[in-house]
């Protein structure tokens, strides 16, 4: 699409690259979904990766509750906070020229009442350059969902396994199975649909469960883990890279290994400054 010209922004085909779109709209996902085009996301929680990946065609970038994990290192992602995760999402936000950016309302933030969803949903909106946010629950969180679009912010709703709810659901479990479990994704899904979420995020589910989820939502259907006929594919990064050390869910392809690049590096390093071989003349002032 040409950078430059709305009319055609708003005509041409979704896509990565030079032929995508200036600046990813919530219109370009309703767009990929009745165009059968692949959305493609990956969290971000630093400037730098954040450059790259909407280099790449990255289609949004969530600044997920991931980073208690990845950035903050708690053993789950219920201990993480909004001031936690503001400077985070500000630093991607300047990061993304295409990419869209959305930010993920952490535990504690939203589920109380809608009036607290939609003060902590303004927050990341005023503060952080986020086009976007995302929350968890379906039928649940209906109402937060349907006031915070109301206050004019588009909300990606997030079902199956939610991680926040990780006590609750009884560990990392997948959902969505047999026939009872497919009815209440369906439920879930169709809720916040209605509520006037723009996507909904399906985690950890069976991929016949995401495809009756899919074929039954006019609004695209993003995959953590629910199989191939999702209208999008998102990935936590550090997982994704090989920067996370410890288990990996089954459902993730690493594209590289950057955790051992870095420890390959970082031993490089430390025997080069014991042997002398660095810093060598060229590294040297006059
Ligand atoms: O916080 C996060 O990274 C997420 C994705 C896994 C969906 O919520």
């Amino acid at each position: 699409m040409a950078a430059s010209d709305s009319a055609q922004e708003q005509a041409a085909p979704y896509g990565g690259g030079s032929a995508g779109p200036k600046r990813v709209r919530i219109r370009h996902f309703q767009q990929a979904k009745r165009d059968g085009v692949k959305i493609t996301g990956l969290t971000s929680y630093d400037h730098l990766t954040a450059g790259i990946f909407d280099r790449a065609g990255i289609d949004f970038l969530l600044v997920g509750d991931s980073a208690g994990n990845t950035v903050f290192g708690y053993d789950t992602t219920l201990p993480v906070t909004v001031d936690e995760l503001i400077p985070l999402t500000r630093a991607v936000a300047r990061g993304a020229k295409r990419a869209l950016v959305i930010a993920d309302l952490p535990f504690g933030s939203y589920e109380t009442n809608p009036r607290e969803a939609v003060h902590t949903a303004i927050r990341f909106m005023k503060e952080t350059g986020a086009h976007a946010v995302k929350l968890e629950g379906g039928e649940r969180s209906a109402e937060q969902i349907r006031h915070i679009v109301e206050a004019g912010i588009p909300v990606m709703a997030h079902i199956g396994f939610t991680p926040q709810s990780e006590h609750g659901l009884g560990g990392h479990v997948i959902q969505g199975r047999g026939d009872r479990g497919a009815a209440q994704l369906l439920r879930d899904a169709r809720a916040v649909e209605e509520a006037g979420a723009f996507a909904v995020v399906l985690e950890m589910v069976p991929s016949e469960a995401a495809r009756a989820v899919t074929e039954a939502l006019t609004i695209p259907t993003i995959s953590v883990g629910a199989g191939p006929h999702c209208d999008g594919q998102l990935l936590v990064w550090t997982d994704w890279a090989g920067l996370t050390t410890g288990r990996i869910p089954r459902f993730v392809k690493q594209y590289a290994q950057l955790a051992q690049t870095l420890e390959d590096a970082a031993n490089a390093f430390r025997e080069d400054v014991s042997s002398g071989e660095y810093p060598a003349p060229e590294h040297e002032y006059e």
